[in-house]
């Protein structure tokens, strides 16, 4: 289910999913990931959105996949998306300042300059990429690889954030599928909504993968752009 209506609360008001990114060194400090130990291991980002954590990661010899709903699409209708899309974003984020701790991107202008270089370096391998196999059309809450595919997959800036436009057995699924795919760990980021708040259902959500015996955990990372956003989900396998 999803739903794109205004909260009364003052969250920011995005009108769709946004089609942006984040760079690696945004993802090493929002998933507290320490990539040496990565270095042998098959990732997963999904949905990536127009981050170049995968470019940049295959720049390190890192063998990194990305999924998103839009890779069926060329370079250059992802490249007028996430453009707009950024505008989009920034003149809402304009409204809503106080969410936010400045500390993170000195100010808008500064934000805008990362989200330009992931955009720009994501599009710089999308093509190439796209023909080796490393960005894939993806509908969650389905992924179209075997089980334990991958080592690692990480999953930011969608689920528990859009937590007012999909529901409940969305996310369960959409984390069961995350699982599936995943050999030793899955970490999901941020576990608040766009309001700052945290995801309401988390708890039913923890006692549901409690039930189906899965792993899981809250855990402190170094990154907290929205307010309160400072701890990721993690599910691990034994
Ligand atoms: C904000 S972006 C992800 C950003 C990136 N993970 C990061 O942290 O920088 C959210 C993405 O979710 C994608 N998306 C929306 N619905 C989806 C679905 N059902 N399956 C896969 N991707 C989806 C959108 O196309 C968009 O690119």
């Amino acid at each position: 289910m999803m739903n794109f209506a205004h909260s009364t609360n003052d969250a920011i008001q995005l009108d769709r999913v946004v089609f942006i990114g984040r760079t690696l060194s945004e993802y090493v400090k929002l998933f507290d990931l320490d990539l040496s130990q990565w270095q042998k291991s098959q990732i997963l980002d999904c949905p990536a959105g127009a981050a170049s954590f995968v470019a940049e990661a295959q720049e390190m010899g890192i063998d990194a996949l990305a999924g998103d709903i839009l890779f069926n699409l060329d370079e250059g209708t992802l490249r007028a998306k996430g453009q707009a899309d950024l505008v989009h974003m920034l003149e809402r984020l304009a409204e809503v300042t106080h969410n936010y701790n400045w500390d993170c991107y000195q100010n808008i202008a500064q934000l805008n300059e990362y989200r330009q270089t992931a955009l720009e370096r994501f599009l710089a391998d999308y093509p190439d990429g796209r023909q080796a196999g490393r960005y894939v059309q993806t509908t969650l809450p389905k992924l179209p690889f075997s089980d334990r595919s991958f080592d690692l997959v990480l999953s930011g800036h969608f689920l528990f954030l859009y937590g007012d436009c999909f529901d409940y057995a969305f996310h369960w699924q959409t984390i069961l599928e995350l699982y599936r795919v995943c050999s030793q760990e899955v970490r999901i980021y941020p576990i608040q909504g766009k309001d700052a708040q945290p995801y309401p259902f988390l708890n039913n959500l923890i006692n549901d993968l409690n039930h189906a015996e899965i792993s899981v955990e809250i855990v402190n990372v170094p990154w907290e752009f929205l307010k309160g956003s400072n701890q990721i989900l993690r599910l691990w396998r034994a």
